[in-house]
Order: C-alpha cells, then sequence, then structure tokens
C-alpha cells in the first residue's frame, strides 16, 4: 500500500539561544532535547541495549505478552499514532495483532522517519502509512481527516518521564484533543523501584550513560565554537525521592572558565549542570496525572517485577 509523506516542517530548536540562556542560570542546565545529536542518538540505542538499561527490553516484553489484550482495548481498524516513533521498532510487535487501518508515525527527525517508514511499509504491505514529520513537544499538525476514526496513540519508552509533570499533563491533553472523545492512549511509564536498580540503569558499568551524557559538551564545542574540556566533567546521576525522579548532571572536576558562543561562564570545583530528569511513576500518581490531563485510565500492564507498565486509557476530555 502507498506511504505518503507530510512535512510540517519543525522549527529546529535554538540551540544557541536555550544553550547560553541554560548556562547564565545559577543553578545551570541544558535542556536534554540536545543530547540527540547523530553521535547522541548513536550512544541512546547503545544505552537500550545494557544490561543494566531495563526499560527498554521490559516494555518489549509487556507489548509481546499484552499486544492481544491491548488490541481488545483499541479495537482493530484505528488510525494509530506514534509519537516519536524513531525507528518504529517497538509498534512491530504490536501491528501483527492490531491490524491497524492507518499507521501515523511523527518524528522530528526527517530521515531517520523516512528510512523507518519505508521499512515499515515494506514489511506491512497492506498497511497505509502516513509519515508526519513534526515537533510533538509542542503544539502540531497531524495528516489526519474527520474520517479517520477511531484512533489511537502509542507513546513508548516513558519519554512521557522526561517532561516536568505539568509539561506531561499539557501534552497528554494535547494528544487527546487530537484522539477525540472515545480515542485511546497506550502510554509506557517508568515505575518507582528499589534505589539500586535505578542508580545502576543511569550508571552503567561500560561507561555509555557517561558518554551520552559528555556527548552534550563536545555538541556544544562542535556547534557552538565551545571550549569544554570533556575530562575536566564528570558525569552524575542519582535519584531524587522527593521528587520521584532520577537527575543527570555534568559536574565540574575543578574551577574552570569556558567560553560558548562566545560568551564565558565560570565554574567552581563541584559545581553541576543539570541535562536531565527522568521521573518514576507508581501506577496510581501517573493513574492521577493522566485524569487531570482529560483521559479516564482503563487498564495498566505490567511485568512480574513491576519495573515498567504499558497504560491503556481512554479520552474523555472531562478532568
Ligand atoms: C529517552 N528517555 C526516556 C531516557 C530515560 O531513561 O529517561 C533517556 C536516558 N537518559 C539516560 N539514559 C537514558
Amino acid at each position: 500500500m502507498e506511504i505518503s509523506f507530510y512535512d510540517y516542517h519543525p522549527e529546529p530548536a535554538d540551540i544557541r539561544t536555550e544553550v547560553l540562556a541554560g548556562l547564565a542560570q545559577a543553578e545551570k542546565n541544558i535542556p536534554p532535547k540536545f543530547f540527540y545529536d547523530e553521535q547522541g542518538s548513536q550512544l541512546f540505542d547503545a544505552i537500550c541495549e545494557l544490561p543494566e538499561y531495563y526499560p527498554t527490553r521490559t516494555e518489549i516484553s509487556i507489548l509481546r505478552q499484552y499486544g492481544a489484550e491491548m488490541t481488545e482495548l483499541l479495537g482493530h481498524d484505528v488510525v494509530l499514532i506514534e509519537l516519536g516513533s524513531g525507528s518504529s521498532l517497538k509498534i512491530r510487535t504490536l501491528l501483527e495483532a492490531l491490524r491497524p487501518r492507518v499507521y501515523v508515525p511523527v518524528d522530528i527527525s526527517r530521515e531517520h522517519l523516512l528510512n523507518s517508514a519505508e521499512r515499515l511499509a515494506a514489511a506491512f504491505p497492506t498497511l497505509e502509512v502516513r509519515a508526519a514529520c513534526a515537533d510533538y513537544s509542542r503544539p502540531f499538525e497531524l495528516p489526519l481527516t474527520d474520517s479517520d476514526q477511531p484512533r489511537a496513540a502509542f507513546f513508548p519508552g516513558s519519554s512521557v518521564g522526561n517532561f516536568e509533570p505539568q509539561e506531561a499533563e499539557a501534552f497528554l491533553h494535547r494528544v487527546g484533543t487530537i484522539l477525540g472523545p472515545g480515542g485511546h492512549l497506550l502510554v509506557g511509564v517508568d515505575l518507582r523501584k528499589p534505589e539500586d536498580i535505578l542508580h545502576a540503569a543511569y550508571n552503567d558499568a561500560q561507561g555509555i550513560t557517561a558518554a551520552f551524557n559528555l556527548n552534550l559538551l563536545e555538541r556544544i564545542n562542535r556547534e557552538l565554537e565551545g571550549t569544554f574540556d570533556p575530562i575536566a566533567f564528570h558525569h552524575s546521576a542519582f535519584f531524587n525521592p522527593q521528587d520521584s525522579r532520577i537527575e543527570m548532571h555534568l559536574i565540574s572536576n575543578a574551577p574552570q572558565q569556558v567560553q560558548v558562543a562566545g560568551e564565558a561562564f565560570s565554574f567552581s570545583e563541584g559545581e553541576s549542570i543539570h541535562t536531565e530528569c527522568s521521573y518514576k511513576y507508581s501506577i496510581p500518581d501517573f493513574q492521577s496525572l493522566a485524569r487531570r490531563a482529560g483521559f479516564t485510565p482503563v487498564q495498566v500492564w505490567t511485568d512480574a517485577e513491576s519495573l515498567f507498565s504499558v497504560h491503556g486509557m481512554r479520552w474523555t476530555g472531562e478532568t
């Protein structure tokens, strides 16, 4: 079947403005979306394969085990939207059972989107694929018409955990308005768990997560004429129990001055640049957040060790 491509020309994030603004704060920070340049995306793919990084394989095993129940909830013949489809690997586990009428992968990376949409269309020849290049973290358009009903959305990987909870609520609300009444959302959410498991997942023995974090400094050097010496900083990741989140930081090993895009920034020894939050939810806490966004939780699937959860919810728009 045909594959069509819709380019909504998402505006590239303004790395210069955002990095300079973040480094000028009293508590320095850099938004995590800047992790994902070519090198960072490859490092993230390597993280997903690590023995300590349980989320990816656990979510896939949940999708495999409960695909039939998920299909029962969503129904066949839906128009299925995947937000941040990347290589469209996880959706393959569901497509066989779900047999949607249309698949709408949405991703900001044009090339990645096109390549994976083509591969997917070849593997599922009866599926209509409408690939949409858009930035789902802002209000966005999709190639849908009024007759494209019923709708369902898939948002895997616990990417929802990288939003601040209020942003997550606003994002889910936007997704709900796209789905319309009776539309369903399947969302992968990492669960709160003993700290040693979380600590290992973000401090792997091979140092891949550290390299992923430190690549931010190298990216700034490459793209913003930065003078960061990556060995003058180290990776730090820890669980903050009050806010129920993993925090990633880059810590300065010594007092130093760094130039970025012609501006100077001073670091004291031990000073941090906060680079990521990864929120971990209990099932009831995530359900409350979803209710505030206008969804009714219907079903939740988890693994035997309660490491990860996939929530099935219906949009009502009522809060
Ligand atoms: C993409 N996101 C869900 C990952 C996470 O676990 O928060 C990013 C990541 N950061 C360090 N390791 C993986």
